[in-house]
């Protein structure tokens, strides 16, 4: 038996239903004071749901919540906030053209009145210091890379002086060190007796960090582990409920045919400046070039010059020996360009569109989804119903806006839409961030299908274990242009590392060379 005097937070027999949906079947779950209390599971199990439910922003169709030892009935997110529960979500609430101080500062009721900035300011530099954000409180926001947006939203939360705090998928937006750095962060938040709910589908970091994990699957509670009670394997299996297979190998080395060509390309940032500098690189079809480096290194620049979002100030693109510089977009795109982008939610689709819709934004100009009338949404419809069984795709309906997605199954239309489409040239940035286990799979051997049927692949990942599965040749991008560019196992982790700092390869210690 539990001792229920180290409880802070207790939910018992909660279930919340969206459109005859369980979301949650009847989940169980207790959070200890200090404690990391980990919510694993596949997307679309319910995790959010079930934090939601604690902090208010859902009430439950049935259960009960106990916090600090009294009963109590949330129904708006301001209301556990006050009482101290806090929720940093995966999607962010930042008003993108004010700056970080002013975000923070945003709806906090302890600014209400007269507000001493200047004292604010110091506060909020000491915490910045406390937990290494390295954040500008004065960067307008929507100017941020989004690994930086994520570290003002966990600010925002821990300057409201929480003892709950819950994180939803924190760490998929960060390098591998911002991740790193959080997780101390977050034991550090737990040592000083504040609780902590990390929601994460990443098994690993779960393990790392947790104190109890608790798992999800298809809305049901599994279980609640201690991470050193089962294996990897174990735990694997509590989530998804069989084996996950290995990634597919690559039947055929790249071709040598050349489909894309980067000459001296020099592409600004939203802060008009310079952040890619003199790039220049070859992709062939049939290959999968994988840029590691660390984010904001320019490389959401460069793919949006690629596609068209973003003005190229000097240099040549070619594409199938074209110059495309000049080129719109959709020309782009009826060329055979097709870009999954890492901020799905503003670029990838419209969130308030149905699924069906957001899958119909790429098939408009296809004769075979139009009448002599214009869009046959019928057939558009059925489309839609073939992506979601063929991708596995949760959700209650294709009528329903894609943000009703969870980030997983977000993801999926976006993959299932631009792998349709059959383009020649594919730009995936952070293509399976937010992804559980089996979807993630899904998607890496979507990639390795597409680059086997002789298709190039720009893969941009934080993670390096995915470009070293997945990538013929890895260029490590660092400052606005590639410090360098190799095949595939030539180095190892901590080479690459230094690389992704800046070393140069003929840099790298004389001892770590191969
Ligand atoms: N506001 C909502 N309206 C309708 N369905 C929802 C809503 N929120 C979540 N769902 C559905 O409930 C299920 C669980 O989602 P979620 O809690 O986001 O899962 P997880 O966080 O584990 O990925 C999914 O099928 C999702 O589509
Ligand atoms: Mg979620």
């Amino acid at each position: 038996m539990e001792n229920r005097d180290n409880l802070i937070v207790e939910m018992s027999n909660i279930t919340k239903t969206f459109f005859g949906n369980k979301a949650n079947d009847k989940v169980n779950f207790t959070l200890k004071r200090g404690e990391i209390h980990a919510l694993l599971g596949e997307n679309g199990t319910g995790k959010t749901t079930l934090m939601n439910v604690l902090t208010g922003v859902y009430e439950p169709d049935s259960g009960d919540i106990f916090y600090k030892g009294k009963q109590v009935y949330f129904s708006y997110p301001g209301q556990a906030l006050a009482q101290g529960i806090g929720m940093v979500h995966q999607r962010f609430s930042l008003v993108g053209n004010l700056t970080v101080l002013e975000n923070i500062i945003l709806g906090n009721p302890a600014n209400s009145g007269y507000l001493n900035l200047k004292k604010i300011k110091k506060e909020l530099t000491a915490y910045i210091e406390k937990y290494h954000f390295q954040v500008d409180l004065d960067s307008i926001v929507d100017k941020l890379p989004i690994g930086l947006k994520q570290k003002v939203e966990i600010l925002k939360m821990l300057v409201r002086n929480v003892d709950v705090l819950v994180v939803d998928e924190p760490t998929t937006v960060l390098t591998k060190q911002e991740t790193d750095n959080l997780l101390v962060n977050l034991k550090k938040i737990a040592e000083s007796g504040k609780s902590v709910v990390i929601i994460s589908h990443k098994m690993k970091i779960v393990r790392k960090i947790a104190d109890r994990i608790t798992v999800l699957r298809k809305g049901k509670l599994i279980g609640t582990v201690k991470p050193d009670e089962v294996s990897s394997e174990e735990l694997s299996m509590m989530m998804v409920g069989k084996q996950v297979g290995s990634v597919m190998e690559r039947k055929v080395p790249p071709t040598t045919e050349n489909i894309l060509a980067v000459e001296g390309l020099h592409v600004h940032s939203d802060k008009g400046i310079l952040a890619v500098d003199s790039l220049s690189f070859r992709l062939n079809r049939g290959e999968i070039l994988g840029i590691a480096g660390v984010s904001g290194n320019g490389q959401n620049e460069l793919s949006e010059a690629i596609v068209g979002i973003r003005e190229i100030r000097d240099g040549k693109i070619w594409f199938k020996k074209v110059v495309i510089n000049k080129l719109s977009v959709r020309e782009k795109i009826d060329m055979g360009i097709s870009y999954i982008p890492s901020d799905r939610i503003h670029v990838g689709v419209a969130g308030q569109l149905s699924t069906w819709e957001n899958v119909g934004l790429k098939t408009y100009r296809d004769a075979k989804y139009s009448t002599p009338f214009g869009l046959d949404n019928k057939k558009i419809k059925k489309y839609a119903d073939y992506i979601v069984e063929k991708y596995d795709i949760l959700q209650p309906g294709i009528e329903f806006p894609s943000l009703l997605l969870s980030g997983g199954n977000l993801q999926k239309v976006i993959i299932g839409r631009e792998i349709e489409a059959e383009s020649d040239l594919y730009i995936c940035e952070y293509p399976t961030r937010g992804l559980d286990v089996g979807a993630t799979e899904f998607v890496r051997n979507a990639i390795l299908e597409l680059r086997n049927s002789g298709k190039a692949v720009i893969l941009i990942s934080g993670d390096l274990d995915e470009v070293f599965m997945l990538a013929d040749n890895i260029a490590i991008m660092h400052a606005g242009h590639f410090v360098s560019v190799f095949p595939n196992g030539k180095y190892n982790v901590t080479e690459i590392g230094l690389m992704m700092s800046g070393v140069k390869e003929h840099e790298l210690p004389k001892q770590l060379e191969k």
